[in-house]
């Protein structure tokens, strides 16, 4: 039987689908929680690039969740939008209720095949869990044609038994099979094994689509997944930029361009729109805070920029030579344009749209000109990274609840502190003034004045965004409350304006984080 899958329909055989979990999978891990408004920029932004599945989030995680998701399957029309649901009930009902004003759903649900999952997480027998298994497909079926199954830490798991598992699922409906490589432990040889044995004993494998899902923990997220799609796996899982659990997911961008620039040797293509990759890396960045390294693969700083002389002539010469795919391919464009004091709106939006952030809508335009005006009066130079660190601060954050206004701070060798802050929340004026051991704390005393709280402060650091005196402070606030950490960013040439708006960044956060928690008591029983 050939595949005719319910979503896609007949699919070519080449062509390999793209399931982004940014929102899933990558919003769940330390400081990238992100609001309504931001997830659904967000989808909305990896809709236009080209992806087939979005995961929008887990609907049973929480309210906030539950809505996020129902918010992107009413809005964003193209891609498949899925629910992810633990082998529950509730979690099933519950994903199947929030995916269903989707144009194309699905329900995504997974339950751990690896004895130490089994044993210690979920504590069932084997058979239970295949029990479980015919169980939550069956009931995920019944909501919509469109079913993927998940088995957790399948890297780790009996093979024998994952075949069962795998064909109980099929038989159950399931029309995608998920195996990921929950804890990024497999090598791309095990990847290709697995798979490929998997495609040769499990009756009925033809029948669906399998997927690759692969955590960094040892650096080999996008090797497997590539070794993965060699094997015959045609659903790729993976996020903008690499974020998730611990040491991140596949990246997106690197796992997309791989496939476009190596037809040669992958002989597949994916539907991604490569053009705009830059432009939702950006997106993703200015709302977490979060830069990817400079020599971040595709979408770091440094990706194309060739800095010793030989490479400078090569690429001068013929930009092949030390460049195996065009910048523009990715959405980089080569603006020649110094940025100052005199530049204007036209310039800066020119600068904004070469530096990767595609249109700026007019407020944001106005509060980060704004912002960069005041920059430029206080800097001779403003360089590319300045204003990066500026636009991430003003562009990304216009949903935020509580708004850095003004600071004044008194300090210097002689007694404590005292800052007077002014702050907007939730759409009111408020000022303080407070005391402390040094500026920072002085700041960091008035802001608790003014927005009072428990989380405690984890991490407070200070990088320069480029050289010299006047050059932008940018700081890190980490905080953590109920076991829930939160990074905020803050950049500006006064350090201790930008720890204000790095914690009132964090602060934001935190609000968001607050609004979820998964309950834990509930593993698999589908009475739950
Ligand atoms: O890493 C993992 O196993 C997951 C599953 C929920 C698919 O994220
Ligand atoms: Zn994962």
């Amino acid at each position: 039987m050939t595949l005719d899958h319910p979503n896609f329909g007949k699919l070519p055989e080449d062509r390999v689908i793209i399931f982004d979990t940014t929102l899933r999978d990558g919003e769940q891990s330390p400081g990238f929680s992100m609001n309504l408004d931001e997830k659904l920029r967000m989808a909305e932004a990896l809709a236009e690039l080209g992806v087939d599945v979005i995961e929008a989030g887990f609907p049973i995680a929480s309210d906030g969740d539950f809505e996020s998701v129902r918010l992107i399957a009413q809005r964003v029309r193209g891609p498949v939008i899925a629910g992810l649901a633990r082998a529950a009930r509730v979690d099933i009902l519950r994903a199947a209720e929030a995916v269903a004003p989707a144009e194309r759903k699905r329900i995504h649900t997974f339950i751990g095949t690896s004895p130490l999952h089994m044993e210690f997480q979920l504590r069932m027998q084997p058979d239970q869990v295949l029990e479980a298994i015919a169980e939550t497909v069956g009931l995920a079926r019944q909501h919509t044609d469109d079913v993927e199954w998940s088995g957790m830490d399948a890297t780790r798991s009996d093979p024998d038994f994952l075949c069962r598992c795998v064909e109980i699922a099929i038989r159950a409906g399931a029309t995608t099979i998920n195996l990921p490589d929950t804890v990024g432990y497999a090598v791309p040889a095990d990847m290709h094994r697995m798979f490929s044995m998997l495609r040769a004993r499990v009756p009925g494998a033809e029948r669906v689509i399998f997927s690759t899902h692969n955590h960094n923990d040892l650096g080999l997220a996008v090797a497997n997944t590539l070794a993965a799609v060699a094997a015959g796996v045609r659903q790729i899982e993976c996020t903008i930029n690499g974020i998730g659990e611990r040491a991140g997911n596949a990246s997106l961008e690197e796992v997309a361009m791989a496939i476009h620039t190596r037809h040669d040797a992958l002989a597949c293509r994916t539907g991604i729109a490569t053009q705009h990759i830059l432009k939702t890396s950006r997106l993703l960045t200015g709302i977490t805070g979060f830069d990817v390294q400079p020599n971040k693969a595709i979408v770091g700083r440094n990706a194309f920029a060739h800095e010793s002389g030989i490479h400078q002539d090569g690429v001068l010469k013929n930009a092949a030579t030390y460049e195996i795919m065009t910048p523009e391919s990715v959405g980089w464009s080569r603006s020649s344009l110094v940025m100052g004091k005199h530049s204007g709106r036209a310039a800066f939006r020119d600068k904004l749209r070469a530096l990767g952030y595609g249109e700026v809508g007019d407020n944001q335009l106005n509060d980060a000109f704004r912002r960069f005006k005041d920059l430029a009066d206080r800097k001779k130079v403003v360089y590319d990274d300045d204003i990066l660190a500026l636009v991430d601060d003003a562009v990304m954050r216009d949903n935020d609840r509580i708004r850095f206004t003004a600071l004044d701070v008194h300090a210097g060798s002689r007694g404590p502190a005292r800052a007077e802050l002014e702050l907007e929340i939730d759409g009111r004026a408020v000022a303080a003034t407070a005391t402390g051991d040094g500026p920072v704390d002085a700041t960091f005393n008035a802001l608790r004045l003014l927005f009072p709280h428990e989380a405690t402060l984890r991490l407070f650091s200070v990088g320069a965004v480029t050289e010299g005196t006047d050059a932008q402070a940018r700081v890190t606030v980490r905080l953590e409350e109920d076991g829930k950490l939160v990074d905020g960013q803050g950049a500006d040439t006064d350090t201790i304006v930008a720890s204000a708006r790095a914690y009132v960044h964090a602060l934001n956060k935190l609000l968001v984080k607050r609004t979820r928690s998964v309950p834990q008591d509930i593993t698999t029983a589908m009475s739950a």
